[in-house]
């Protein structure tokens, strides 16, 4: 059976509370179980640095999410379990990729323009505040994913853009030096609950209304106390739809569970017996946990001993394959020059003439460049062989030949077109 690589990056600036429990750690866990799965996941600290100029806090929260996410679970032999900042050839790689990335690419960064649009309407200077790091996120984060060749990527809506941007990086790569790198695609899973928080709002650090994931007994009650509810009376029928205190219930119940606390809803259960029931069973799964969790933090030596040996593990792939993507733009060893060019390298950069069939039925041909912008396009043809002699004969008379039978693309000068079909010809004899 082939294996699917999974991998997932936690940003280190925060406390892990229920909702990541439930939108992340839980289902990652779950994940890194199940057969034919090889799984990566680390903390992002290098993107932590992004977000946050607290060292200590950095510190703290790597601490404290390495802890969560082993007390939940996470078996540091079946997943490898790194810490960003130990790999070296991440930021190197970030280097390779920033220079095949469109600056305008990461223009159009959603959290780049949301800063920029913040800044525009309390009328400052656009990129005021922004650092450059801000800018290169997504840089950072596709190399993060490329250097695993990892196939999926479960991420949270918000990110799902990032992902795409790793795919435009690793695509530009490929196209100049060769398929090196594996595409990756988002998953996001629909079965996975977006926790609401306190307030009902989506549990979120930024909305301040989150619940610690391991917090003694008594702040957990205590939060769980301070649930929003509605101001109906005990004994007065409750709407299931819309109450944070059900959804939070049902993130953590069984189906049986659940189907329990929604008869007595509709049976007017008082608010408080609610929460205490909620209480019990939160507090009932995470009890466990959170007794591993205490005696790892107790042992930061043994966490960085098994992050150091996670990151060990990873490099065990990066090291050869950042040797390889370095040959492959050229950062070689002047012992191994060659005396011509390869052949492989010319050819990977050459325009191509591309046949297809549309829906209508017709064939047609369409000429791309060698960075992949469309250049040419033909209208349609009744059989594959017309479109065929119509493009030996633009290559044989150049563009006049064509008339009406295709078109530039837009923006396309005619001397550009000349010169992708000067390209093939000189690399067709070349062969010869
Ligand atoms: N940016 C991600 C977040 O804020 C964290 C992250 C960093 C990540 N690198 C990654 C997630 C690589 C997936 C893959 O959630």
């Amino acid at each position: 059976m082939s294996t699917t690589r999974f991998l997932t990056g936690i940003t280190t600036t925060g406390t892990p509370h229920l909702g990541n429990y439930v939108g992340s750690i839980r289902p990652s866990v779950a994940a890194s179980l199940r057969p034919g799965v090889q799984s990566f996941y680390f903390l992002a600290d290098y993107h932590a640095l992004i977000k946050c100029e607290d060292p200590v806090r950095i510190q703290r929260s790597t601490l404290e999410i390495a802890a969560s996410w082993l007390a939940a679970g996470l078996d540091p032999e079946q997943v490898t379990f790194y810490r960003q900042s130990d790999i070296p050839e991440i930021p190197e790689l970030t280097w390779l990729l920033t220079c095949v990335t469109g600056k305008g690419l990461l223009n159009r960064a959603h959290a780049y323009k949301a800063a920029q649009d913040k800044n525009a309407a309390a009328g400052r200077e656009q990129d005021d505040g922004v650092t450059a790091g801000l800018f290169m996120y997504p840089v950072l984060m596709g190399a993060d994913i490329l250097m695993f060749k990892a196939h999926k990527v479960p991420v949270g809506r918000d990110q799902v853009q990032h992902i795409e941007m790793a795919r435009d990086m690793g695509a530009s790569f490929n196209h100049l030096y060769g398929e090196h790198f594996v595409l990756p695609e988002a998953v996001i899973d629909e079965h996975v609950a977006t926790l609401p928080g306190l307030d009902g709002r989506k549990m979120s650090k930024s909305y301040d209304n989150t619940i610690p994931l391991f917090c003694s007994r008594e702040q957990l009650r205590k939060h769980i106390q301070g649930i929003v509810t509605d101001s109906r009376a005990p004994g007065e029928p409750k709407d299931t739809e819309g109450s944070a205190l059900f959804q939070i219930y049902q993130a953590f119940a069984t189906p049986e569970q659940t189907k329990a606390l929604r008869q007595a809803y509709a049976a007017g259960i008082a608010w408080g017996d609610a929460k205490q029931q909620l209480f019990e069973l939160v507090d009932g799964i995470v009890t466990p946990m959170r007794e591993r969790y205490e005696a790892l933090v107790q042992d930061p030596a043994r966490i960085e001993a098994t992050l150091l040996a996670g990151a060990q593990r990873a490099r065990e792939t990066a090291t050869p394959f950042l040797r390889e993507l370095r040959a492959a733009v050229g950062l070689r060893s002047l012992a191994q020059t060659r005396a011509t060019p390869s052949a492989k390298a010319a050819k990977t950069a050459l325009p191509a003439f591309k046949q297809y069939r549309e829906k209508d039925g017709k064939f047609y041909f369409k000429l791309v460049a060698a960075d992949g912008r469309l250049l040419l396009q033909s209208t349609g043809f009744d059989a594959p062989k017309d479109a065929g002699q119509a493009i030996a004969q633009l290559q044989r008379e150049g563009l006049g030949a064509l008339d009406g039978r295709c078109t530039l693309a837009e923006g396309v000068a005619q001397a550009e077109v000349q010169a992708a079909l000067q390209a093939l010809a000189e690399a067709a004899a070349a062969k010869e």
